[in-house]
């Protein structure tokens, strides 16, 4: 069965073909009937084991487009309530023969080991801090309608680089596509060692954003942060907060980016978000479209003509 674990296993070539096959179905989704029958018969079972707005419900509006059955469960509404074991849930799971498993977890990993103890495609919708391979996949849907192209582009990602998902599979996914990738943040939210897999980074803003092509802003996940927070929201929003002078240090005909949900006031000013810059509801938009790529070629769909 093919997986979808993480943009590091991706080549090229797969990126290039998830990224045609959703351009081919972006039409159905500006249809007024949005739905083909492509798989009609599939049952896709979407696990989240953590919160979600606009993964959980793309994969299920993406599903439903293309005919599948698609059902949800969320953890708080399961029996892992009761103590049931990641393990015995998957294996109850499978005993109900689904074709696909789309999987949000806390714990790093999470989606690899389910994908070693079913019979079925697994999709990692977001694992710890590890992957979130459709976002970056979305991302790059997005900046490539907008720029035309990916390779030789420069991208500033801003934040809490150390608890991002989001980061980590938009710099495998950039990196591998010819990208330039500026990693920005204080000290204490980014890895120590990341330039590693070929960013650059910056702790001044500034500097960073000076000339980039696309701006992507990430949320402070206070939820995944110790305490006491260093630096404070305040502080964060002064020295990372895009606001319209920082944004004007980028390219002139810069795109602003951010995965949701977004924080307005510390990592991004409402005119920023709201601006003639922003691309942030398309990147909502070509959720749907990477969504239905991606359940269509784990299916086993080819490239559409
Ligand atoms: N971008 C993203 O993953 O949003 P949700 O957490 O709402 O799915």
């Amino acid at each position: 069965h093919k997986h979808i674990l993480g943009t590091e296993y991706l080549s090229s070539e797969d990126i290039q073909l998830i990224l045609d096959t959703a351009d081919s179905f972006k039409e159905i989704n500006s249809r007024e009937i949005k739905k083909v029958p492509t798989l009609r018969g599939k049952t896709i079972i979407n696990l989240f084991y953590e919160a979600s707005t606009r993964t959980r419900i793309s994969f299920e509006i993406a599903g439903k487009r293309l005919s599948a059955d698609t059902v949800n469960i969320s953890a708080s509404a399961s029996s892992v309530v009761k103590g049931e074991t990641l393990e015995d849930t998957a294996k109850n799971l499978e005993a109900m023969a689904p074709d696909i498993i789309v999987m949000r977890h806390s714990a790093s990993g999470a989606p690899h080991y389910l994908a070693e103890r079913v019979g079925c495609s697994v999709i990692n919708a977001g694992d710890g801090a590890h992957e979130h391979p459709s976002q970056a996949l979305l991302d790059l849907l997005t900046i490539r309608q907008h720029k035309g192209t990916l390779k030789g582009l420069t991208v500033a990602i801003v934040g809490d680089i150390s608890h991002s998902r989001v980061a980590r599979s938009d710099l495998y996914a950039m990196k591998t596509m010819g990208m330039n990738v500026r990693l920005v943040g204080p000290g204490t939210m980014v890895p120590p060692g990341i330039e590693r897999l070929g960013a650059e980074v910056y702790t001044d803003m500034d500097q960073a954003l000076r000339g980039a092509d696309v701006v992507m802003m990430l949320r402070i996940q206070l939820e995944r942060q110790g305490k006491p927070l260093i630096p404070s929201v305040r502080e964060y929003a002064r020295f990372y907060g895009l606001n319209p002078s920082r944004l004007a240090l980028a390219a002139k005909d810069a795109i602003v980016m951010h995965p949701g949900p977004m924080n307005r006031g510390v990592e991004i000013s409402s005119y920023v978000a709201d601006g003639p810059q922003n691309v942030i509801l398309e990147q909502v938009e070509n959720g749907v479209a990477v969504r239905m790529a991606l359940l269509y070629l784990v299916a086993g769909g080819e490239h559409p003509q």
